[in-house]
């Protein structure tokens, strides 16, 4: 008979995520190597960040974390433990969308749309960096964000556009 020499394996024991998510604060067990995409997408039903390449090279698993987008296909969840995760859920409010979303929308910046929240939440943050940024200043930042389908030269106008917005460019006019 077989005799075992190793001790079984145990489980790793879970760990407390308490994080805010899209305003809200949330606290939920977690493995140690969970990955954020998949607590995000089936464990609190935020969809809208996608699983595509899973080896954080296109984008469309971006989210924000205090703010900075990071790919959520490689990123643990306990590394989100005490900060801010942002997914595109949270950017409309009282059914009205985000400048951002609805410049994205008049400037037909997307096609099938499995890579737009990722470029939704990379463009929230460019702006909050950088308030007026060049159409070069655009692609070199949106430049890990993949789109298969669109083509650029719509989704780089949608940045401008929303920057136009979020800075107040017309409102005197429809005021
Ligand atoms: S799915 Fe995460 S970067 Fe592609
Ligand atoms: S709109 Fe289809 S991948 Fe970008």
């Amino acid at each position: 008979m077989a005799v075992e020499t190793t001790a079984p394996a145990q489980a790793p024991a879970l760990r407390l995520l308490r994080m805010t998510l899209n305003g809200r604060p949330v606290e939920l067990e977690i493995a140690p190597r969970e990955l954020l995409l998949p607590v995000l997408r089936d464990r609190l039903g935020m969809k809208g960040a996608k699983l595509s390449c899973d080896v954080q090279v296109c984008g469309a698993c971006t989210v924000l974390l205090d703010g900075v987008p990071v790919s959520s296909c490689t990123t643990l969840a306990y590394e989100a433990d005490g900060k801010s995760v942002e997914t595109i859920e949270g950017l409309a409010h009282d059914g009205r969308l985000h400048p951002i979303q609805a410049a994205f929308i008049e400037c037909g910046a997307f096609q099938c749309g499995f890579c737009t929240s990722g470029m939704i939440l990379s463009t929230k943050a460019l702006l909050a960096e950088t308030a007026r940024p060049t159409r070069d200043e655009i692609a070199a930042y949106l430049s890990g964000n993949i789109c298969r389908c669109t083509g650029y030269w719509n989704i780089i106008t949608a940045v401008e556009d929303a920057a136009g917005r979020l800075a107040g460019d017309g409102e005197e006019e429809g005021a």
